[in-house]
């Protein structure tokens, strides 16, 4: 009876697992594998979902990683993306879930895409699905804010934590000891007999406040709070003149999200300085004119806003940015050398600015950040025939790929004037 009904139970289970691994894995299994496609889609992808999707992080968009387990089927995702609207408007379950979830965000319809086309882009996906997150980002694409600890200046208050608890660890083994060698020596006294002098001097009465007395306890609890006041102050050392998370307030409700995100507005078409010049700077006035002309009011502000740019264009003011990123001036930093010549993405040392209401400095900007930055990337030498020379005698004394530290990345002279 009993074997009966454990071999039931067996098929039972194993039915449910295959089951459930086929319903996990049916999805993906249509997905390719081969590396012509994953390449094909890895260039649809970063040239029209990129601005928006990452694999594996939230940016207008959901993560993209696992996306073909999640949706309802791969031709639903035929189908949202060639055009999103028309799925969320028929009134599809998941689709109008994941609309509102993403404040009713509009995706970009792809109507000209073909299916090989989205199966390329989901090959894409799948690889770097597998994948997983990179284990070591650079400075950059993170999720904005904290994470930012692991770069550059981090380090010093990483360290100081691990000799505190170090200390802490090292006073608590003291008083293990010092515990023992009592018990120990209590033992010895109680085997010999005392006289009642010494009897008071070995067994004193213990009370609470005895020990809040004790020098020991004391001893500890100013120990204690000094390491954590000297510790507060090496903190503050360390971040003065840092302003990594600034965000201040603009003379005008500007937001980089409705712009650069939901529009798609190239940052080149506004920061017009950033491949050519030192600098990428601020666009005028003439600039959101080219388009501010027409549209006179905006979804969230009305015409507050917008009415702003149309009175500085019209009395010749220009508008008063507060400025949010900004080196000292001992310090040389050329936007072209590293978004034109590099090919560094704006996004690495701004973080995701795309779904920035209000401008915040994502990056440290300090010395160890512009170096650690150096010590790890690769100098990109594509196409680049002054760096076939340098790369020549770089492969011949050293193994590693040519970094930027190879080049002179790390020479006082070059950053400093
Ligand atoms: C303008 C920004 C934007 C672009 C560009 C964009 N997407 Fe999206 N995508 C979204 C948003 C926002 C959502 C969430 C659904 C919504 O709000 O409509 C989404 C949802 C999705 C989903 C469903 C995700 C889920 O979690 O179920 C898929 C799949 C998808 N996009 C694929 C793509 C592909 C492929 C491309 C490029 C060909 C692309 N998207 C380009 C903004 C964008
Ligand atoms: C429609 C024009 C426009 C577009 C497109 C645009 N920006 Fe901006 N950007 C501005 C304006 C105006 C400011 C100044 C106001 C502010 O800080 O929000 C600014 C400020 C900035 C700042 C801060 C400057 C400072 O004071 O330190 C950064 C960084 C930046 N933009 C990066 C980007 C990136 C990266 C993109 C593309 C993803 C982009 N911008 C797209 C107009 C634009
Ligand atoms: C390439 C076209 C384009 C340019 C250039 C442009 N904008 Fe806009 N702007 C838009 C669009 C599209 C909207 C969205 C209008 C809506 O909400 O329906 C918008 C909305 C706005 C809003 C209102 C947001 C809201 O929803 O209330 C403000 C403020 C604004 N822009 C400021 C600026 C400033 C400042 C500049 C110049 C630095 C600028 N824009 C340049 C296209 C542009
Ligand atoms: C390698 C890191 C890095 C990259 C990549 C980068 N920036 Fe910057 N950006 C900086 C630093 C550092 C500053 C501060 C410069 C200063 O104060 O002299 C800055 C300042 C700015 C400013 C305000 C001051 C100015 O130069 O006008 C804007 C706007 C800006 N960046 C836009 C962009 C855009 C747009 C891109 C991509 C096309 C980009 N940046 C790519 C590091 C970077
Ligand atoms: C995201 C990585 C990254 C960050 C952050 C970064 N750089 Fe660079 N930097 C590069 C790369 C890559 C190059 C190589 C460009 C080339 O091929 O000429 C470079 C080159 C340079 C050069 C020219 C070096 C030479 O030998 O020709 C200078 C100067 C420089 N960076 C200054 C700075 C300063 C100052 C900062 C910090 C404010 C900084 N960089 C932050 C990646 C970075
Ligand atoms: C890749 C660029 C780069 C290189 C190489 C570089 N520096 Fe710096 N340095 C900076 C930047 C950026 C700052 C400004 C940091 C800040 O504001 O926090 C700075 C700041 C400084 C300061 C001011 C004190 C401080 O920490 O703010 C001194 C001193 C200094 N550097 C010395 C040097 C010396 C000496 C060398 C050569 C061994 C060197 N730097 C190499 C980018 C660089």
């Amino acid at each position: 009876m009993i074997k009966h009904f454990t071999s039931s139970a067996c098929k039972f289970l194993t039915l449910v697992l295959v089951f459930a691994l086929t319903s996990f894995t049916s999805h993906a299994q249509e997905i390719s594998k081969d590396a012509a496609a994953i390449s094909a889609g890895q260039a649809l992808f970063n040239a029209n979902c990129k601005a928006c999707h990452r694999v594996h992080q939230k940016l207008v968009g959901p993560a993209l990683a696992g996306v073909y387990d999640r949706t309802p089927s791969i031709d639903w995702i035929k189908s949202f993306v060639k055009n999103s609207s028309a799925v969320i408007a028929s009134g599809d379950a998941y689709a109008v879930k994941l609309y509102n979830d993403n404040n009713k965000t509009q995706m970009t319809a792809f109507s000209s895409f073909k299916d090989e086309d989205i199966m390329n882009i989901l090959a894409y996906v799948k690889s770097e699905t597998d994948k997983g997150p990179e284990k070591q980002p650079d400075a950059g694409v993170q999720p904005a804010g904290g994470a930012q600890a692991a770069a550059g200046e981090g380090a010093p208050s990483a360290y100081l934590n691990v000799i505190l608890v170090g200390m802490i660890i090292i006073l608590i083994l003291l008083l293990v000891v010092l515990g023992f060698l009592v018990t120990a020596l209590k033992r010895f006294l109680d085997q010999k007999t005392l006289s009642e002098e010494d009897k008071d001097i070995v067994e004193p009465a213990v009370t609470t406040g005895s020990i809040f007395r004790s020098r020991g306890f004391v001893f500890v609890v100013v120990f204690i709070t000094a390491a954590l006041g000297f510790k507060a102050v090496i903190n503050g050392l360390y971040s003065v003149g840092v302003q990594q998370g600034y965000a201040p307030k603009q003379p005008i409700a500007f937001s980089h999200k409705i712009h650069a995100g939901q529009y798609e507005i190239d940052c080149k078409y506004c920061h017009i300085g950033v491949m050519k010049n030192k600098s990428a700077t601020i666009p005028s006035v003439n600039i959101c004119m080219n388009c501010h002309n027409q549209i006179k009011s905006g979804t969230i502000t009305g015409e507050a806003e917008i009415g702003k740019i149309v009175k500085a264009y019209e009395t010749k003011k220009p508008i008063e940015w507060v400025r949010i990123h900004n080196l000292p001036d001992l310090a040389y930093f050329n936007h072209a050398q590293h978004v034109n010549v590099a090919g560094v993405e704006c996004q690495t040392c701004h973080g995701p600015i795309e779904t920035m209401d209000v401008v915040r400095q994502h990056s440290l900007l300090t010395m160890g950040w512009c170096i650690d930055c150096h010590r790890k990337t690769d100098v990109n030498t594509k196409g680049n025939a002054y760096y076939d020379n340098l790369v020549e005698i770089h492969n011949k004394t050293k193994k590693t790929p040519m970094k930027v530290e190879d080049i002179g990345g790390l020479e006082c002279s070059k950053c400093h004037y």
